[in-house]
């Protein structure tokens, strides 16, 4: 038996942070995967290895533990959540690959969980569906990571460019939205949990001046959806322009995140905005005519990653 699954990676476009007040946020499934294949092994022993990633454990999958052959796996604690919570503990060998930079923002974690979950269940002939699926993904990164949201796991299991209600209610934009945006990010990793923290706290202290920031953060992205419906790019790239301004208000900006956004605004970009939790990690630049240029002025300081959404979530087979 050999069981084979992928899940894309995600990025931010509007609404984050905001998001936690229970505003709205537009998020998407991009064009960058991460592919699992499980096979029966040979040996008494399970293996995990990635080529891209670089490295090679052996796993026990019983007491979620590991024994590292080569590399630095960061991943590999929800590779062995979701094996814990599906697999029989039979050996098996289980390759991954991916295309997603780990640490760069785009949900590698999410997108990895993803795929080893749909490839377990195809392996185990389990049924599911991508809600199931979705809901069982959150389940394994809150278990890893203590505290997730759930937009990762969604977008990665679903794909496509995704709104989230105020009241938590999941909208698929209908659109065919295949601009091209870069993606800027630094080696220095933000942590989400501390950067959520820090801007509740500079809400208590100044609640009349940040309260009403995070509303217009609410209001800019429900203008960002009608601007995405009608595919109106200068409308768009504006908005991305203003959330970044209030994202700046939050604290959440850094002077490498800054670079990367004007960066990609003098190179042509028609709007760049930080995308997740900030305090280092991502920015993202919308280009529908500057994609190169804005690409190699990223590049000559930082990493960089010509990205496009896609309606492809998940998808296994055996
Ligand atoms: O760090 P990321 O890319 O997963 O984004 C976090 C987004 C926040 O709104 C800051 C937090 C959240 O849980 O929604």
């Amino acid at each position: 038996m050999r069981a084979l699954a992928s899940a894309p990676a995600k990025t931010i476009l509007f609404g984050e942070h905001s998001v936690v007040y229970d505003e709205p946020a537009i998020a998407g499934a991009v064009n960058k995967r991460a592919y699992v294949e499980i096979t029966e092994s040979k040996t008494d022993k399970s293996i995990l290895k990635s080529y891209d990633l670089n490295f090679e454990a052996e796993l026990d999958t019983k007491h979620k533990k590991y024994n590292l052959k080569r590399g630095k796996p960061g991943i590999i604690r929800y590779i062995l959540e979701a094996l814990n919570k599906v697999h029989d503990h039979s050996p098996i060998v289980m390759k991954l690959s991916s295309n997603i930079p780990i640490g760069s923002g785009l949900g590698s974690s999410a997108a990895v969980t993803v795929a080893t979950l749909a490839a377990l269940y195809r392996f185990h002939n389990i049924r599911f569906n991508k809600k199931s699926l979705a809901h069982d993904a959150h389940m394994v990164e809150q278990a890893v990571q203590g505290i997730a949201s759930p937009l990762d796991t969604l977008v990665s299991t679903y794909g496509g460019l995704v709104y989230l209600s105020r009241n938590k209610k999941v909208e698929h934009f209908k659109v065919n939205f295949n601009a091209p945006f870069v993606v800027g990010y630094t080696n220095k990793h933000g942590n989400t949990g501390k950067m959520v923290k820090d801007v509740r706290l500079l809400k208590n202290r100044n609640p009349k001046i940040i309260n009403p920031v995070i509303s217009a953060m609410g209001q800019l992205t429900n203008y960002a959806k009608q601007a995405i419906l009608k595919r109106d790019f200068d409308k768009i790239g504006e908005l991305m322009n203003l959330n970044h301004g209030f994202l700046d208000v939050l604290g959440v900006n850094t002077l490498e995140l800054s670079r990367m956004v004007y960066t990609a605004r003098e190179c042509g970009a028609i709007g760049s905005k930080i995308t997740g939790a900030g305090g280092g990690g991502s920015i993202i630049a919308l280009c529908p005519n500057s994609v190169d240029e804005v690409a190699r002025g990223i590049a000559a300081e930082d990493n960089v990653l010509k990205i496009r959404f896609t309606r492809k979530g998940v998808s296994s087979r055996v």
